[in-house]
């Protein structure tokens, strides 16, 4: 399983009766933190793609394995109960990651699998990162869509 822990530490989180305030929960600027790590990467990726950027081998490589290697982060500790936006401010964590928690377990497994497979041709030509780019921007966006509330 690659979600160690993820329900356990969900039922610890509820049992600590976390504070209303995104302040005082670390878990929210945390996991805002590990999106802003991904973008840092996926950015240079996209810019790439696009033709924004030069395609460098080795810049696409060395993205494309930073992405991979943050998105095998444990999400277990980040994700606890009390910390969606109906509950508390400074997140956009919609309540439905809570009463979806399988499909939203299945759409990190979906952004692992999508960063695998660009780390695997990242480095072998802009055609080939391209390919394996467009599904990591499917997966991300997939989450979005369904658990990300509107920027406000
Ligand atoms: C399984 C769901 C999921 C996947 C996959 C996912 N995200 Fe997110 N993302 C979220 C949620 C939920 C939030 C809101 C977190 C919060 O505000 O507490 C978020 C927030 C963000 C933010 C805002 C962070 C901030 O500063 O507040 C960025 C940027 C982001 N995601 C980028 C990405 C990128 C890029 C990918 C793909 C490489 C990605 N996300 C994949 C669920 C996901």
């Amino acid at each position: 399983m690659k979600f160690h822990g993820f329900l356990g530490a969900l039922a610890l989180g509820a049992a600590l009766a976390l504070p209303a305030f995104a302040d005082e929960n670390p878990a929210i600027e945390q996991r805002q933190g590990q999106f802003k790590l991904y973008v840092h990467n996926f950015g240079v990726l996209g810019g790439m793609a696009q033709g924004r950027i030069d395609y460098d081998a080795d810049l696409a490589q060395i993205a494309a394995d930073n992405l991979f290697h943050l998105t095998r982060h444990d999400q277990s500790r980040l994700w606890p109960e009390g910390t969606d936006s109906a509950s508390v401010t400074g997140t956009r964590a919609n309540p439905a990651i809570w009463e979806n928690l399988d499909d939203f377990v299945a759409k990190f497994g979906a952004l692992q699998g999508a960063a695998e497979g660009l780390q695997q041709v990242a480095g072998g030509g802009l055609d080939a990162m391209r390919a394996g780019f467009g599904p990591v921007g499917q997966s991300c966006q997939a989450c979005h869509e369904s658990y990300r509330d509107e920027a406000s």
